[in-house]
Parts: structure tokens; C-alpha cells; sequence
């Protein structure tokens, strides 16, 4: 069974900031500025459509790809970009089994908080199917939960499992642990040009870049 956002859809934004106040807006801002030579991105993932806004906003060159597996999602999503209609496409698609077009490539790919609602096979098998339809150069910003080193370890086990439960309670999500989105891209020939860790390292969001020198 698939998990269904759509019925958090529209309090999601609402929950977001009670729980974790404006750290995770944040977080997917953080490396926003970097983010302007990009002219083709695909978004996985954007939930309501915030980051997808935001990223329209600053970049008038920009179209942007948004797959989603929530129609309700997509919906927001869709509103509140209605003034970049024009350089937005939007599919609703479950993004492991989803695959771009042939001929259809990207220099950016963006998954904020949406990673870890998979586990490490899907992770894998997604990157390795985007892979191919990367420019060289391409970039791909991920945000997503970790567990730091230290004092902040347990509660942020304690965290990351409560957040678990919260969405499989809500949507029915199957996933259980925070997968290693390292190693998938590093695998498909990507490598970390920038990190940032917020939240005494619970959160982190990071800039990754396809090597084309690898030899
Ligand atoms: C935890 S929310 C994250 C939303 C937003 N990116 C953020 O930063 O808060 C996960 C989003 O991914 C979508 N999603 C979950 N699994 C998916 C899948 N397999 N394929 C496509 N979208 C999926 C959900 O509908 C939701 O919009």
C-alpha cells in the first residue's frame, strides 16, 4: 500500500510550524541564492508548493518540473504558483516508478524532506534512473533529517521516530528509517559540494553536484 498525503495536505504548512516552528522553511532556503543558474528543474516532493514558489520567484529563467504522488498536494501546489503557470509543470506520479522523458534533461533536482519518506532500495533505484538525465554540472539539493553525533543523538532517534509514527498514523507511511541519500548519489557518480546542518545537526541541507571528471 502507498501512503496518501492528500488528507495532510492542506494543514501540513499548519503542523509544520507547530511542531518545528520555522526551521525547516529554513532549511530549504538556506542554499536558495546558489540555486540561480538553474534553467530546468525537477522537484520531487514539494508538498504545497512553498519552495517551488520561492524558487520561481528569485529565478525568472527557470522552469520547473513537480512530481507528486498527492493530487491534493499538487492542487496547493498549483494555486500558489498560479502566477508562474507558465514555467510550471506539474504530474502526479509515484516519483521511484516515475522516469522523465526520453531526451528530457535537468540541471537541478530538488527533494526537500522527501527522501526519507522512502526507503534505501527506492532511494537508490530513483537516483539511478535520474541519473542519466542530469546535465553535466547538474545539481541536486536534498534536505532531510540525520541523526548527529553527541549529546543530541538520542532525542533526535526520539524525534525522527515520533515523526515516523506522526506519518505513518496520517498517511499511512511504511517507511521506518532514515535512508542514506549519501550514498545513493554518491553511487550515481554525484558528489557534496556544500552542507549545512541545522537544528544542532538534526536537519541538514546539502548541494550536490555531478563529478563529470570522475575518472
Ligand atoms: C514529508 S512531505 C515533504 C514536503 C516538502 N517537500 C517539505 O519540504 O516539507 C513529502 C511529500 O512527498 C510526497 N510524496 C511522498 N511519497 C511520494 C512518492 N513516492 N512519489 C511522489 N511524491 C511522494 C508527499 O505527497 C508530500 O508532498
Amino acid at each position: 500500500m502507498s501512503a496518501s498525503f492528500d488528507r495532510i495536505a492542506r494543514p501540513y504548512r499548519t503542523l509544520e510550524y507547530l511542531t518545528l516552528g520555522h526551521t525547516l522553511e529554513r532549511t530549504r532556503l538556506c542554499f536558495l541564492p546558489h540555486l540561480l543558474p538553474a534553467r530546468h528543474a525537477l522537484i520531487l516532493g514539494d508538498g504545497d508548493g512553498r519552495f517551488i514558489a520561492e524558487m520561481l520567484n528569485e529565478n525568472s529563467s527557470l522552469t520547473t518540473t513537480a512530481i507528486d504522488i498527492s493530487a491534493e498536494m499538487l492542487r496547493l501546489l498549483r494555486q500558489r504558483c498560479s502566477r508562474y503557470s507558465d514555467r510550471l509543470r506539474t504530474e502526479q506520479a509515484n516519483a521511484v516508478t516515475w522516469s522523465p522523458a526520453a531526451g528530457e534533461f535537468y540541471d537541478l533536482v530538488v527533494t526537500h524532506f522527501f527522501l526519507d519518506c522512502l526507503n534505501q532500495g527506492e532511494v537508490d533505484r530513483l537516483v539511478t534512473r535520474l541519473a542519466p538525465h542530469l546535465t553535466p554540472g547538474a545539481r541536486w539539493l536534498v534536505s532531510d533529517f540525520r541523526i548527529p553525533d553527541g549529546a543530541l543523538r538520542w532525542p533526535a532517534r526520539a524525534l525522527v521516530r515520533a515523526l515516523y509514527l506522526a506519518f505513518r498514523i496520517l498517511t499511512g507511511l511504511e517507511t521506518t528509517r532514515l535512508p542514506d541519500h549519501a550514498a545513493a548519489l554518491e553511487a550515481a557518480g554525484l558528489r557534496r559540494t556544500e552542507q549545512r546542518l541545522l537544528l544542532g545537526g538534526i536537519l541538514t541541507t546539502e548541494l550536490w553536484q555531478r563529478d563529470d571528471n570522475r575518472s
